[in-house]
């Protein structure tokens, strides 16, 4: 764990970034940036005693950001709907407002970028390794990831800036993750859309083992970067953590398989275990406990 540090979290009120803040700031002056679009997240941050600074990593200013930032997790980023609209847009945030905030925080002891998973080119089921080739798996928020990469190593070289370079491979836990999505389908008797190249295996983290790994990739960041995949310790299949919840609540899921869906993702831990440990959350008690927090009226069954 951190202690007495100054650190900056982008995207600090997000699904990955909100646990490690929370965890953060218990002991160390943490800072947030996002864009703060509700306010509600400013207010969530600030009750934690968080200072948050309003910015657009796509184009505005870092000027009167502090500099002295001990640390930076920057998980801001643009994706999804929004960036499909505007590639410009998710470009500008994803990869030069990576590179801009990089070079403004050139103090930093650790530098954690959250890349993706998603900058794999798909090998179908085998586990992929940190030196597998790139591939365009979600559009261009992949390119952006792919090209942000690269800028981030070339900033990190620049100005020798000790750098850890995550990989996440689906997170989950109370705040989502697209073990999250499924289990919504699943309880409001959606089908759920799985690619046909089954079983879809993938490396669910819980939440409780990326607040250590990330904190743990703060720790390890060194030049040039550790590119590192980040995951949970054990693969396990979409179809079977649904079948799991789906035994909890008493409800058969529905499995629609198409190829428009994401292709499964199951990374190579074996580094991950060298450099930043194993994860310990069991997957079928991290389920069971993100079926709880998010759906607390609903009694579950005993399930072996
Ligand atoms: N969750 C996963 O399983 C997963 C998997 C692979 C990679 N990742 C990576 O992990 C990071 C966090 O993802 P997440 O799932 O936590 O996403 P999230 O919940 O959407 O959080 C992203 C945060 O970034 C902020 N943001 C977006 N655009 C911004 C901009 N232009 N300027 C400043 N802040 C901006 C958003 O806050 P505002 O809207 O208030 O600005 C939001 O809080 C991302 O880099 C993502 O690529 C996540």
């Amino acid at each position: 764990m951190l202690a007495g540090e100054k650190i900056l979290i982008t995207g600090a009120a997000g699904r990955v970034a909100f646990p490690i803040a929370r965890a953060l700031a218990r002991e160390n002056e943490v800072y947030g940036l996002a864009r703060f679009g509700d306010p509600a997240n400013r207010a969530r941050l600030e009750a934690l005693g968080i200072t948050c600074v309003q910015k657009d990593l796509s184009r505005d200013d870092f000027g009167d950001l502090p500099q002295d930032f001990g640390y930076v997790f920057h998980a801001g980023a643009v994706f999804g709907e929004e960036g499909e609209r505007d590639w410009r847009y998710m470009f500008d945030a994803n990869v030069q407002g990576t590179g801009r905030l990089m070079q403004h925080c050139r103090a930093a002891k650790g530098f954690v970028h959250c890349s993706t998973g998603s900058v794999y080119r798909y090998q179908g089921p085998r586990p992929l390794k940190e030196s597998d080739p790139p591939g365009v798996h979600i559009g261009a928020y992949s390119l952006s990831k792919i090209a942000a990469e690269s800028v981030v190593t070339f900033v990190a070289r620049s100005w020798e800036i000790p750098t850890s370079i995550i990989r996440i491979c689906s997170t989950y836990g109370p705040t989502g993750g697209a073990p999250a999505d499924r289990l919504d389908a699943l309880i409001n008797g959606r089908a759920i859309r799985l690619h046909p190249d089954k079983p879809n295996y993938f490396n669910p983290i819980y939440e409780d083992d990326y607040v250590e790994l990330g904190i743990r990739a703060m720790l390890a960041a060194r030049t040039p970067p550790l590119v590192v995949n980040w995951a949970g310790s054990e693969s396990v299949s979409a179809e079977e953590y649904c079948e799991y919840m789906g035994k909890l609540v008493g409800i058969e899921p529905k499995f629609v398989y198409t190829e428009d869906a994401y292709t499964p993702l199951r990374p190579d831990v074996s580094l991950m275990h060298e450099v930043l440990g194993r994860t310990r959350v069991p997957w079928k008690d991290g389920m069971r406990r993100m079926l709880q927090a998010r759906y607390p009226h609903l009694p579950l069954r005993e399930v072996r």
